[in-house]
């Protein structure tokens, strides 16, 4: 089965000569419970792809059908609660509230969405990432490899049938690159997410079950 499907999407900037198509004319089906890889030259439109696939930002024109619902349907505030629902972000810069604890940014966004924590599954995670030790720890206090791991736990944490990584290993030496690259294709395959991940580095793609190729805001392959 396919959990997202992308059909004709377009997203265009500004307009005229200065006009920038970001996304021209994407075509992409993903099946459930794998992993693919988006490659290409920066500028590409990879990140743009990324972002309408997890509903953060609106196309032009086309849609994109997540798990049998499609994002055009939503209104604004339907579309956050659906994408805290269906999708876990990850982000090349962690983003994480620097002002919580590592286990405050793990509940984030179930006490958005007013869930409980389930204990047993926190505890599980959090050993596979090897975090359980720095869980009353300010971000600031940890190395970029342990934060992104946080945000890898935070991701999963509300058990999204799909995870969308930017970049991840993309401020991590190479060491750590593959450390959290290698955790994050465990723990999605351990729980059949589907992740979708953005790399420069092809050593990385190598580790997905498909790699999509992007030039000009097109798939080339
Ligand atoms: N908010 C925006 N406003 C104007 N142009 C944008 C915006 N976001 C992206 N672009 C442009 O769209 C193209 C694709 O960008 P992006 O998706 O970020 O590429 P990639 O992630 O592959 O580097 C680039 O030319 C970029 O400058
Ligand atoms: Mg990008």
């Amino acid at each position: 089965m396919d959990i997202i499907t992308i059909r004709n999407l377009k997203k265009y900037y500004g307009s005229g000569s200065s006009q920038v198509k970001a996304l021209d004319g994407v075509n992409l089906a993903i099946a459930q419970g794998t992993f693919t890889a988006i490659v290409g030259a920066s500028g590409s439109g990879k990140t743009t792809l990324l972002n309408m696939m997890g509903g953060l930002d609106v196309p032009t024109e086309g849609e994109v059908t997540i798990d049998g619902v499609k994002l055009s349907g939503l209104r604004e505030e339907q579309r956050a609660v659906f994408r805290r629902k269906k999708v876990g972000f990850i982000f090349q810069n962690y983003n994480l509230v620097p002002t919580l604890t590592v286990e405050e940014n793990i509940f984030f966004p179930l006490d958005l969405d007013g869930s409980r924590p389930d204990e047993k599954y926190l505890q599980e995670i959090t050993t596979l990432l090897g975090i359980t030790g720095k869980m009353q720890e300010y971000p600031g206090a940890l190395s970029g490899g342990q934060q992104q791991r946080v945000a890898i736990a935070r991701a999963l944490m509300m058990k999204p049938p799909i995870i969308l990584a930017d970049e991840p290993t993309g401020n991590l030496d190479s060491k750590n690159g593959q450390n959290v690259a290698g955790l994050l294709k465990m723990t999605t395959e351990l729980y059949h997410r589907t992740l979708v991940l953005i790399t420069h580095n092809l050593e990385l793609a190598q580790l997905a079950d498909r790699v999509v190729s992007m030039q000009d805001g097109r798939i080339i392959s």
